[in-house]
């Protein structure tokens, strides 16, 4: 089986052989109020395994719904977003087995067009069954999706997406939060042509899904490219639902030009295929290596899904070699690349620009490295909120909306522990990694937020040799 997204069809319902054994996705047991307890700084050495990526498995578990029969995922993350929607899916009454890290999903049984609103408020991702919902009943209710609180974040290109295929949406914003949507002529969607203005992932994956299910050709155009067949250079998590789709039975085609032809199937059938690593969590690693000065190897990683970040670190001086098909390494040790990093720019934009999800990550490396630099969010209209939790640990940086210049060491950063909150999951994530280069313990407070989407990470930074601790500090008696 090649490693990544390699697909066969199930035309049959697969059945888990009786030796595996089945362990329920647990809570990663995080107590409400846990916090991490980090001291630095650390020096990491070592190498760590890569999960799956959170955001593929949301898209592909609700790419399931398309499907009569049974798929199996590989390479699932246990974070809390996968909880989440599996419980929307078996909510709706499809069958959710998860074993030894795979999930499988039979969505023969679902019997409901709406959607668990509580389940549906913690995550983004869900938001996404309204796509194939619709194209199979005619009709769904859906909650406004939740998600981090990262900006405005509307729903509007799903939505008029959705009109395009012949259905009728209505937002019940004010009534209930909710989004009503039926098929105009009472059966299913019909294909037909839309225009993203912007070439947002959720939107596109929602009306892939839903035109693959429709009556006829659907043109969707300035999406967030994809790339079927040759070596994805697109959006990799939306070049994950296209393969998977057209292996369930589906036609998309449109390689690489931002426009997406797809011939709409009465039926697709459930097929197997492998998450991609996380390259977020790979990128998260990579910044830990850069800001702790230290050597680390991580695999599986997709080098070409990094390259943005691998441009960056090294115009930095880090020293990034790629030690076979799937094993990235990263230097920052002093003795190899000199005593200092220099600062640089980022501007975030859709990939193969710099992944706003790594954005608060590099600015608290930033922090470490000399010079001042630019930091640009041009994705999301609100996420800078980590650059006030950055200050706490000592951190100079001057916000000024969706723009932030941070000054490095020489200009006034010295990072020290302090008690800190994370205020969204990547926002969380660049406090661990500032309080693993900071003098001193720093309290990590809201960690929920923060595994929400890395597994185990506390786990894998202990083994490359992080003091950090999970603990539940003791109630307060007041
Ligand atoms: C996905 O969010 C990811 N989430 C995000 O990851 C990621 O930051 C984002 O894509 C960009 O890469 C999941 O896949 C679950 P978008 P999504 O639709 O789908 C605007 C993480 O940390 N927009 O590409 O919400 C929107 O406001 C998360 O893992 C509309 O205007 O991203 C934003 O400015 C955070 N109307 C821009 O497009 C719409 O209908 C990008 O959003 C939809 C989006």
């Amino acid at each position: 089986m090649a490693l990544f997204c390699n697909f066969s069809i199930f035309p049959k319902p697969f059945v888990p052989s009786c030796s595996s054994q089945k362990t329920q996705f647990s809570n990663q047991n995080t107590k409400q109020d846990s916090i991490f307890r980090i001291k630095g700084p650390a020096a990491l050495s070592g190498h760590i395994t890569i999960s799956g990526s959170k955001n593929s498995s949301l898209a592909l578990l609700a790419a399931t719904l398309c499907c009569s029969g049974s798929s199996l995922l590989h390479n699932v993350p246990n974070i809390s977003d996968i909880q989440a929607m599996a419980s929307i899916l078996s909510f709706l009454g499809a069958k959710v087995e998860s074993f030894d890290g795979k999930m499988m999903v039979n969505s023969d049984g679902v019997d409901k067009v709406e959607v668990d609103s509580e389940e549906m408020k913690k995550i983004r991702g869900g938001f996404f069954v309204i796509g194939p919902l619709l194209a199979r009943f005619g009709e769904v209710v859906v909650a406004l999706p939740g998600g981090c609180d990262i900006g405005k974040r509307p729903v509007d290109l799903h939505l008029r997406g959705l009109r395009a295929l012949g259905s009728v949406v209505e937002l019940r914003q004010v009534q209930d939060g909710k989004v009503w949507a039926h098929a105009a002529n009472g059966k299913g969607l019909v294909g037909g042509r839309f225009r993203l203005d912007y070439p947002s992932v959720g939107a596109t994956a929602t009306l892939m899904m839903a035109a693959s299910m429709a009556d006829g050709i659907t043109v969707l155009s300035n999406v967030a490219k994809v790339m079927i067949g040759g070596i994805p250079t697109d959006e990799p998590e939306v070049v994950d639902i296209a393969h998977f789709l057209n292996h369930s039975g589906a036609l998309i085609e449109g390689a690489g030009t931002g426009t997406l032809v797809i011939w709409g199937k009465s039926q697709l059938y459930g097929s197997e295929c492998v998450i991609r690593p996380d390259r977020i969590e790979v990128g998260t690693f990579m910044i830990a290596a850069a800001i702790t000065r230290s050597c680390i190897s991580m695999s599986p990683a997709i080098p070409s899904s990094v390259s943005c970040l691998i441009d960056k670190l090294s115009e930095a001086g880090c020293k990034i070699s790629q030690l076979d098909q799937h094993t990235l390494r990263v230097s920052a040790v002093p003795a190899y690349v000199g005593d200092d990093l220099r600062g640089f720019g980022i501007k975030t934009s859709p990939f193969p620009g710099f992944p706003t999800d790594l954005q608060p990550q590099i600015m608290a490396l930033l922090t470490t490295c000399t010079g001042s630099s630019l930091v640009e969010e041009s994705v999301f209209d609100n996420r800078m909120t980590h650059a006030r939790e950055l200050q706490k640990l000592g951190a100079r940086i001057q916000v000024s909306k969706s723009s932030a210049i941070v000054f490095g060491k020489d200009e006034g950063s010295s990072l020290c522990g302090s008690p800190v909150i994370a205020r969204d999951l990547r926002g969380g994530a660049s406090l661990i990694l500032a309080g693993l280069a900071a003098k001193g313990t720093t309290e990590i407070h809201k960690i929920e937020h923060i595994e929400r989407g890395y597994e185990k990470i506390d786990t894998k930074l202990q083994i490359l040799g992080a003091d950090i601790e999970r603990s539940t500090p003791l109630p307060v008696l007041v």
